[in-house]
């Protein structure tokens, strides 16, 4: 459509056309004429019209005719039909058949204009429509080709993806998600959540995804036994424009592969280590046999080297035992019977170990302790995690200073504290102080012997006993290690 409206006035009486045009013209139109009905379809062939004022009685061809062919033609064109008084019937006529309205010779301008005016409207609302539709259908277009990109996308992807709605029943799966479930059959769509899904403990988590009861950014790792396989799902809710749980989306991926090589892993290092151990420990007897001088006296020079030998053995000896605690830990098999036990006693006992070794080091090491209510725990777990917290504050306090050990009951926890005044942890180095083999070099603890496997077993305890640990330190100034481990209840049966 052009930007002015385009008026076509077809009339053989040339009076007719000249005013026409002029008021029109005076009135911002556009306007074309035709002396009679042939010319005036070859104009509505050649360019755009918007409004047609169309005479019946013209020679060559009559106004009908062009009425029915501009109908069929371009029925976008309103059709103003002018009529002398003799041929009023038949504009009716030419009404029913599809004009949009008529005008009667001779003109009366102001209703001449309303009625131009009118069909003006008309015009420009149906092209604004138009547009619109057009637009409409474009959108349309759009999305419909994302999601078809969108659900190519999930058809090809390796992992299981599966979305359901509020109700819990499956709205997408992908290929992968069958493959991994075993599942061959046809579903049904939607498919309620236990036609695709036998895990108990995933629906129960989906469940409480819809219920809102977990933070919205969060989502939920799950391990899932899927017949000779074993399957890891991530699944989080699927959030509206108002934060509102529309339902959930789980990702599955096959972690089998994983799973066996972490086995592989363990299985390997258990097995050096107890292959190591047993010919460490029969080298050290023969060492303390001889340097006890049951096999003949030695030189002090021998003796010096045989010790000097031990003292490696017992290094790798520990490096060992950790090494298979790690093992332990990571199998979930370090904890092996929980019994009530009495925390500060346990605390005591290394302290009464450690003693000598703080004293050698000019370092006052003191206990202090509340009446504790037993933790349910298992007892060699506990003596690892004080042994190693304590030897740790007495091996990184080189200078001397002091050791405090704490322990006292806080609410339904029993909270234990190991403080010391050494050399302290940089900021940027404690977050991974608790990761295996991590050492902080620090020149001042150098000749400090350690595997740096002592905090991964402390963190793994205390965690497998539902405890927490942590830590704050200021460089120079010392170091205090914090656990929470929960008490019994005295409703607590053990
Ligand atoms: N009380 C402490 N004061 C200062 N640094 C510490 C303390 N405890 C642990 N660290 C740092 O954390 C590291 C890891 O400790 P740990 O896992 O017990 O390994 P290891 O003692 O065998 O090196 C240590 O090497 C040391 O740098
Ligand atoms: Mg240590």
């Amino acid at each position: 459509m052009t930007e002015k409206i385009r008026i076509l006035v077809a009339d053989d009486e040339k009076p007719i056309r000249d005013g026409c045009q002029r008021v029109l013209t005076g009135h911002g139109y556009e306007v074309l004429s035709a002396e009679n009905g042939k010319l005036a379809l070859d104009t509505l062939a050649r360019e755009p019209v918007d409004i047609l004022l169309l005479d019946l009685k013209m020679p060559v061809m009559g106004g009908e005719e062009v009425l029915e062919t501009v109908r069929k033609t371009y029925p976008d064109i309103p059709v103003i039909i002018i009529t002398g008084h003799g041929t009023v019937d038949t504009a009716v006529e030419c009404m029913k058949k599809g004009a949009y309205d008529f005008i009667t010779k001779p003109f009366q301008i102001n209703q001449f204009l309303i009625v131009i005016r009118r069909a003006a409207d008309k015009r420009t609302l149906e092209a604004k429509a138009k547009l619109f539709e057009e637009e409409r259908l474009r959108n349309l277009h759009d999305l419909g080709l994302e999601k078809s990109r969108i659900k190519t996308i999930v058809n090809c992807m390796g992992n299981g993806v599966m979305v359901t709605n509020r109700d819990l029943e499956v709205v997408l799966h992908n290929p992968a998600l069958m493959r991994l479930l075993e599942i061959s059959r046809e579903v049904s769509n939607p498919a309620p959540i236990t036609e695709i899904v036998n895990h108990g403990p995933l629906i129960d988590t989906l469940k409480r995804i819809l219920s809102g009861d977990s933070p919205q950014q969060e989502s939920t790792a799950q391990e899932i036994p899927a017949g000779k396989n074993v399957l890891r799902s991530i699944s989080a809710p699927v959030l509206g424009p108002d934060r509102a749980v529309l339902g959930t989306v789980t990702v599955l991926e096959n972690i089998t592969a994983f799973k066996q090589l972490d086995q592989m892993k363990s299985d390997f290092v258990n097995m050096v280590a107890h292959e190591l151990r047993s010919p460490l420990v029969s080298i050290r007897q023969l060492n303390s046999v001889l340097l006890e001088g049951l096999a003949g006296p030695m030189e002090p020079k021998q003796q010096d080297f045989i010790g000097r030998g031990t003292k490696k053995i017992d290094a790798l000896l520990e490096l060992i035992s950790d090494l298979l605690d790690v093992a332990k830990i990571e199998a979930g098999r370090f904890l092996q019977r929980k019994v009530p036990t009495d925390i500060g006693k346990i605390i005591e006992e290394c302290i009464a170990l450690l003693e000598p070794r703080a004293k050698n080091q000019g370092i006052a090491l003191t206990f202090s302790c509340q009446e504790l209510k037993p933790v349910h725990a298992d007892p060699k777990n506990m003596e690892e995690i004080f042994n190693n917290l304590i030897s740790n504050a007495i091996n990184y306090s080189p200078g001397g200073g002091q050791v405090t050990v704490t322990a006292k009951g806080l609410g339904e926890y029993v909270e234990i504290r190991v403080a010391d005044t050494g050399v302290g942890i940089p900021p940027e180095e404690v977050p991974k102080i608790f990761d295996k083999f991590y050492r902080v070099k620090h020149p001042k603890t150098r000749q400090v012997m350690g595997t740096g496997l002592g905090l991964a077993i402390v963190k793994g305890a205390v965690e497998a006993h539902h405890g927490t640990i942590d830590v704050e330190s200021v460089v120079d100034k010392g170091t205090t290690f914090r656990v929470l481990l929960p008490a019994m209840t005295s409703s607590f049966t053990a």
